[in-house]
């Protein structure tokens, strides 16, 4: 079985790392974090996101990160864009890529974006529509693949179904997401080989949330299916507020230690990623999540 020789990771820290922080975070943090992980060498780092502040608070402050942060070139910079509201929004604010979010439940799609999965796939097919007319970049994300919080079991057919959507619609790149942290790697594998029947494992991306510690491991399964995007994030901060009881998503540095032990490169410094996350978990008084993070720190420290 042969892995891909690289992958891309995509931080999503300030954005699902935060969305679900129950204090407010000040602006100048989450763009002093974007900044030091731009500096760690990542490349697409999910900013903040451009829905309904009265759903998601802490993602209030949107068009004050976009203009404050220091965009640093061959960095990109996804926003999460649930409405025409949203995009335009988005565009007032120099966003380059947006990033539509489906679901692959009835129920979570409700839950989430207070419509059913047919009316949010009409309204991103408008977003993107506009979105690429402007010369943006789209990325679609999909929710619940693994197991939903309100349904439970997902059959594969239901993520083929939204990511085939999503496709057509014109998204250059396509995640499957697991919202709540159950899936393991038999059906991490499931849901890309379903998928893959569709959209080359290229255009695909993996999310893994790592409530149940199977993250690392289906991020492997994804490997072996040929998949060379992941999304992170810097100490495994997060969870969806939408979905009770999910933790955050798997560390970037677990990922990253991972990556650079199978020789698969990302061009992303480890140390100074260790040094982003300590940043950000002294701003909110708590440990990071991330085990390889605690078990470099100490080491360095010995
Ligand atoms: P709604 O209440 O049905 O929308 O929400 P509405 O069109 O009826 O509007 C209600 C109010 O919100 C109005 O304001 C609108 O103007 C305003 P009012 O007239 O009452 O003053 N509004 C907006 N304001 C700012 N930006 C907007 C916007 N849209 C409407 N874009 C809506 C529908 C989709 C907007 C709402 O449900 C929403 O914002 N949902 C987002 C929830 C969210 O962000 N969830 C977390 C991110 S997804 C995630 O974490 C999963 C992911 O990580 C992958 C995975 O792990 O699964 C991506
Ligand atoms: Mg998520």
């Amino acid at each position: 079985m042969s892995l891909p020789k690289r992958v891309k990771l995509v931080e999503v820290g300030p954005r699902d790392g935060l969305q679900n922080e129950p204090t407010p975070v000040a602006t100048a943090v989450k763009v002093e974090l974007i900044h030091r992980l731009q500096d760690a060498g990542l490349k697409v780092i999910e900013a903040t996101a451009f829905v309904s502040p009265k759903w998601v608070p802490q993602m209030a402050d949107n068009a004050q990160v976009m203009a404050a942060i220091r965009r640093k070139p061959g960095v990109s910079y996804p926003v999460l864009v649930p409405n025409r509201k949203g995009l335009d929004a988005a565009l007032a604010a120099g966003v380059e890529e947006a990033v539509v979010f489906g679901a692959a439940t009835e129920t979570f799609s409700q839950k989430n974006t207070n419509c059913s999965i047919a009316e949010g796939l009409a309204r991103f097919s408008e977003v993107c529509k506009e979105a690429l007319a402007r010369g943006l970049k789209v990325r679609g994300d999909i929710s619940v693949c693994l197991g939903c919080p309100y349904e439970g079991e997902v059959k594969p057919e239901a993520v083929v179904r939204v990511a085939r959507a999503l496709d057509e619609m014109g998204c250059y790149e396509i995640t499957v997401a697991d919202t709540i942290g159950v899936g393991t790697p038999c059906k991490a594998r499931a849901a890309f080989e379903a998928v893959m029947k569709h959209i080359p494992a290229e255009r695909l991306a993996g999310h893994f949330h790592d409530t149940y510690g199977q993250a690392l491991a289906n991020t492997y399964a994804a490997l072996e299916c040929g998949v060379a995007t992941f999304d992170s994030s810097v100490a495994g901060l997060g969870g969806c507020p939408y979905a009770k009881g999910a933790t955050g998503n798997v560390a970037t540095e677990d990922v990253l230690y991972l990556l650079n032990g199978l020789g698969i490169e990302t061009g992303v410094d480890i140390v100074k990623l260790i040094a982003a996350g300590e940043y950000i978990c002294g701003v909110l008084g708590r440990p990071t999540h991330s085990k390889a993070a605690r078990a470099i720190t100490a080491k360095s420290k010995a």
